[in-house]
């Protein structure tokens, strides 16, 4: 594509005479003849000596910011996806194939022994079922790991409240829930409202130091808002994060996928408040 334009204003989309009009862009032409805007506003001024156009170019410095910030995070989180994927690999591996293949050799010797020394055969045999529950175990948590079961297992209330009785559990500070229990949201939303709560969580366990935590879930019409509370340590968010640092990152990302927005407001000493708001789609199909 040849970029070389041939600057060429065209009267069209400026707005307002006599005083700066604001609003109008830049229009360019390609060699080929194709017309094309550029991403210059331009303001028209008219004085007694003639039409003048200024042209504003626009300060890019915070969009190369925002976009590279953007493609670390994309690279981060796709090193992460890998690492995990052998993650899984090796447990797949380490677990489950070994266990099987234990279970089979087991199985055998079963089948080669069972009628010359029974009693031997029992006792393999219930070694056997230990092996079967440890395997069944294992292959429950991976899953588990790969997608939250609780979702599909219990629906999304049920599933935030085990997140959340499970929080206070591990490390003993108390958390209100506050949603209501009729709430039903369908897929990607229930999904991405756990990881939400799942994430804010996590970090006030890890970061915070808080005493109370409060998670709000509301279902307005056509969407959910959620806030998590906690009135911790709280944090500079102006600080640049460190590059390891993807939480707040990936909840960012995860809404903004959805059409949504989070707001993260901190506070040295005055606690954290993460807000979410994501539009529900009338019809099922996301907006
Ligand atoms: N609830 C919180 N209270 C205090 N600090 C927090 C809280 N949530 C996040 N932070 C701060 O923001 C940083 C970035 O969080 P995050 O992106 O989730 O990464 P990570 O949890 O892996 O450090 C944390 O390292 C912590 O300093
Ligand atoms: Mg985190």
């Amino acid at each position: 594509m040849d970029n070389r334009i041939q600057t060429d204003l065209r009267s069209r989309p400026l707005m307002g005479i006599g005083t700066p009009a604001v609003g109008g862009h830049l229009y360019g032409l390609r060699s080929i003849g194709e017309e094309f805007q550029m991403d210059v506003p331009v303001s028209r001024l008219r004085t007694a000596d003639g039409k003048f156009f200024t042209i504003r170019p626009p300060d890019v410095t915070e969009r190369d910011r925002v976009q590279e910030e953007r493609n670390a995070f994309a690279m981060a989180a796709n090193a992460i996806l890998e690492e995990e994927k052998a993650r899984v690999a090796r447990e797949l591996h380490d677990d489950l194939a070994q266990s099987l293949t234990a279970l089979k050799m087991d199985t055998i010797w079963v089948r080669d022994n069972a009628a010359i020394a029974p009693e031997a055969a029992v006792a393999k045999l219930t070694n056997m079922l230990e092996t079967l529950d440890r395997t069944i175990g294992a292959t429950r948590r991976i899953a588990a790991d790969l997608r939250p079961l609780l979702l599909d297992d219990l629906g999304l209330v049920p599933a935030i409240e085990w997140l959340v009785g499970n929080f206070t559990q591990r490390c003993g500070v108390a958390c209100k829930l506050s949603v209501d229990e009729e709430l039903e949201l369908q897929e990607p939303y229930a999904t991405a409202v756990f990881r939400i709560v799942q994430e804010s969580l996590a970090n006030v366990a890890k970061h915070a130091g808080a005493s109370e935590v409060a998670v709000v879930i509301d279902k307005v019409p056509r969407a959910v808002m959620l806030t998590v509370r906690d009135n911790g340590c709280g944090f500079v968010t102006a600080v640049p994060r460190k590059p390891q640092s993807l939480g707040l990152m990936g909840l960012r990302e995860r809404a903004q996928l959805l059409g949504g927005s989070i707001a993260i407001n901190s506070a040295l000493g005055h606690g954290t408040l993460v807000e979410m708001y994501i539009p529900l789609p009338q019809s099922g199909v996301p907006e």
